[in-house]
């Protein structure tokens, strides 16, 4: 729109001026936060900037997706710097709820997308999902997108979103986003800010496991046990400071375990080092990786 940036925290007032624009033709991108914006963001807006006449930016901590003992109360936090970098990105409206009218007393609806939500991070993360899944729900409703873009770090997130959409027949197009990653591989990520120097340096390893794996599989091993244990291997001898939550090769779509393991599979790992927990993925097929 390039008329500079609204900054809205009223749920009412955001869902107004959404169905404006909706009902006036034009196109309509939302791309969903949690706030400390980073590289990786910004580029998930400049793809919707692109795609769309009017961009909208929700910044939302939500704690619904956090677990007891998780780092709800840490997670980092920096409105203002969000606010430059979302102004720069061409955003025309940041959304910015607060909890209380999202979850008012007595809440009681929840989205659950059965079974894509209790594999990889959701047996580790019970609940986790559950709260994606409501929250993004609820974003789709207030913001009215045309279409909502998300980055490919979090596949399993997108997976559940789509579903989502696709189940409650949200009229929506989901957006998947090639990963942003530093210099040394390492996926961005607002909680890489909780790692020490020494975990930073060594965390480059998770990504560099995973092309391993990918390498592995493009010279011709397929068998799904036998690369999960080279990857396990390699995290074991490379990143000792870290634990292994787990290493899966699954189907890119449904998320269950591929044996063999085909192109397109989808290699994923998450573990927790020092106090972060980090996760990635690779996609094993030929060509670009994200
Ligand atoms: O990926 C995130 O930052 C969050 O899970 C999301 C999609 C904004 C929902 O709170």
């Amino acid at each position: 729109m390039g008329m500079g940036m609204q900054i809205i925290s009223s749920c009412t007032q955001a869902q107004k001026s959404c169905l404006e624009v909706r009902g006036s033709g034009r196109k309509l991108a939302l791309v969903p936060t949690m706030g400390f914006l980073h590289a990786g963001h910004e580029s998930l807006m400049h793809w919707a900037r692109k795609h769309s006449d009017l961009l909208v930016v929700s910044l939302f901590v939500n704690p619904a997706q956090f677990g007891p003992g998780e780092d709800l109360a840490r997670y980092p936090r920096d409105l203002e710097r969000d606010v430059q970098k979302a102004g720069k990105a061409g955003v025309d409206i940041l959304f910015t709820p607060e909890a209380e009218d999202l979850y008012p007393p007595g809440y009681a609806t929840w989205v659950e997308v059965e079974g894509l939500s209790s594999a990889l991070c959701g047996r580790f993360r019970p609940g986790h999902f559950r709260g994606v899944a409501t929250i993004v729900c609820k974003m789709f409703n207030l913001l009215c997108p045309h279409l909502a873009v998300f980055g490919q770090k979090d596949w399993q997130q997108l997976v559940i979103i789509r579903r989502m959409a696709r189940d409650l027949n949200i009229p929506v197009q989901v957006v998947g986003r090639p990963t942003l990653r530093e210099q040394d591989g390492l996926a961005m990520s607002s909680r890489n800010a909780y790692l020490s120097p020494e975990e930073r340096k060594a965390a480059s390893h998770v990504f560099q496991g995973l092309k391993q794996i990918r390498e592995e599989f493009l010279a011709g091993k397929t068998g799904r046990e036998e690369l999960e244990n080279l990857l396990r291997e390699y995290y074991r001898e490379n990143l000792p400071l870290a634990a292994v939550e787990y290493v899966r090769i699954v189907d890119a779509q449904t998320l269950e375990p591929t044996d063999p393991v085909r192109p397109g599979s989808l290699a994923v790992a998450a573990l927790k080092l020092g106090k972060a927990r980090l996760i990635d993925n690779i996609l094993l097929q030929e060509g670009v990786i994200s």
